[in-house]
């Protein structure tokens, strides 16, 4: 393929993206707009890439320079001064790509989804029908606001009209221009030159090159876009919402055809910073976050929230539960219903049951916790078993403080861990006990009243209260 120059139309304010940012910086739930565009042109491997800049230039020429988006392009800025107009705005790239010969494709930088492979097809489509404008096209019912495709009836392009400048025949035009336009260099300059603002909103369009073309008799092609999910624009809190849509829904598709399972896939977000492996299982209105990984057979079974958090290969997360800076070792179980807090790693097949939260707590290989219990600033050894009710003690107030429990120890239920406090190997804790000193290795810990049997009491209160009772 030809050697392309890149024209990003970038100096456009987001007033209806509130602040008073350039438009261009505005994030999706991925990064930033221009970060988009230039993603999808990296692929195309242009000689150079101008975006025109204007509104704050600094702050989007500092984006840009920062941004690992740019990574393959060599990036010039030009500078907009007024906004005037589409045309305009490639007037002021005009000079940084004079020295091009050969095709330039404009692209607007508030255009996020375009692919690389449809810029890719577009510029292949130019060079294939030779032609001296090229123009994306796609079909949308009227009313919009696009600019509609005039064409003459023997079907060749004679020129574009904005919406505002149509005649009620013309708006009823269902093909419009995406925006995107390949355009032949030695074209470019004279075609710019000799645009003239009159029109409803007194602009400089640069999409009065095309009727210009036409006029010459020079080749007016018109690409159609595959899917027109893909020319949506940014103009509104609604155009991002819709457009985080589509990356969302791109995203798990894309999850999808590299074999991971999804149950219900329109119900689930992942984050594109997140690791799933094929064959991982995901149910229903699953979250997944941040610097996330799900392994090979993990389940995750649905209503579920992970952030920063590494699920490793055959684990099961059951319903409803939350996963926050955690390490979740092969085979182990976590849930229904588990708050599984920063700093938790659990081994190999650990159990981490119903209404048990967890925090800075390692639980090493086949350590369980089934029910109902909190442990936090807590070292759990191989194979120990922690009872239903089991509380960790770890802050007085002021300080934390740390609970151990050695191999194989086994807490019994109700227990209170007064840290720090250090249950020994293979010992035993009874249940109920408030633990405040620690046991020994292969002990016996009690820790609470000891209990007190009154023979016939209780049936000599009933005879005592009936017989008041007749009185
Ligand atoms: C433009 C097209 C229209 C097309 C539509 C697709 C023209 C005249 N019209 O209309 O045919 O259907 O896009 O979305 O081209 N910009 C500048 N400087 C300016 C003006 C605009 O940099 O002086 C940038 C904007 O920041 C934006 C892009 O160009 O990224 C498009 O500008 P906008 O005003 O939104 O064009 P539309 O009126 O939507
Ligand atoms: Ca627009």
């Amino acid at each position: 393929m030809e050697q392309i120059c890149c024209v990003v139309l970038a100096a456009g304010i987001g007033k209806r993206m509130g602040g008073d940012l350039p438009k261009a910086v505005a994030k999706t739930r991925e990064k930033a707009l221009i970060d988009h565009v230039l993603e999808s042109l990296a692929p195309l491997k242009p000689k150079k890439t101008v975006i025109v800049v204007g509104h704050k230039r600094e702050i989007l020429e500092d984006h840009v320079r920062s941004s690992k988006s740019a990574a393959g392009h060599s990036v010039e800025f030009a500078l907009q001064e007024k906004q005037l107009g589409t045309g305009d705005a490639v007037r002021s790239a005009l000079s940084a790509v004079a020295s091009h010969k050969g095709t330039v494709l404009i692209t607007y930088a508030d255009h996020p989804l375009f692919t690389a492979q449809t810029l890719q097809d577009l510029v292949a489509f130019h060079a294939f029908k030779k032609a001296t404008v090229t123009v994306l096209t796609f079909n949308v019912p009227p009313p919009n606001g696009y600019g509609r495709i005039i064409r003459h009836e023997d079907g060749h392009v004679l020129r574009i009209t904005e919406a505002k400048d149509c005649n009620p025949e013309e708006l009823l035009t269902r093909e419009v221009n995406s925006g995107i336009f390949a355009v032949d260099s030695s074209f470019l300059k004279p075609a710019i030159d000799s645009l003239v603002p009159n029109n409803a909103q007194g602009e400089y369009y640069l999409t009065d090159i095309v009727e210009k073309a036409a006029k010459e008799g020079q080749t007016v092609a018109a690409f159609p876009l595959g899917n027109p999910e893909e020319a949506a624009g940014v103009n509104s809190p609604t155009d991002m919402h819709y457009v985080n849509d589509v990356l969302k829904r791109r995203h798990v598709a894309h999850l999808r055809e590299s074999g991971v399972l999804f149950d219900s896939p329109d119900t689930c977000t992942i984050d594109v910073s997140v690791t799933v492996e094929p064959g991982a299982h995901i149910g229903p209105n699953v979250q997944l976050r941040g610097k996330s990984s799900v392994g090979a057979g993990a389940i995750i079974e649905g209503t579920t929230l992970i952030i920063d958090s590494q699920i490793s290969p055959g684990a099961l997360i059951k319903l409803g539960s939350r996963v926050e800076g955690a390490s979740i070792g092969e085979l182990s179980t976590v849930g229904p219903f588990a708050n599984v807090r920063p700093g938790t790693v659990l081994g190999k097949e650990v159990r981490i049951g119903n209404f048990v939260e967890t925090k800075n707590t390692t639980m090493r290989d086949g350590a369980k916790a089934s029910h109902l219990t909190y442990l936090g600033d807590c070292t759990v050894g191989e194979h120990a078993n922690i009872g239903a009710g089991t509380i960790t003690c770890n802050y007085d107030g002021y300080n934390k403080a740390e609970t151990t429990i050695g191999k194989g120890a086994f807490i019994g239920s109700n227990t209170a861990l007064v840290a720090p406090v250090t249950v020994g190997d293979g010992a035993i804790v009874a249940a109920g006990s408030v633990i405040t000193r620690d046991v020994p290795k292969d002990a016996l810990g009690v820790a609470r009243a000891r209990q007190e049997n009154k023979d016939g009491w209780a049936k000599s209160r009933r005879e005592q209260l009936e017989s008041s009772k007749k009185k």
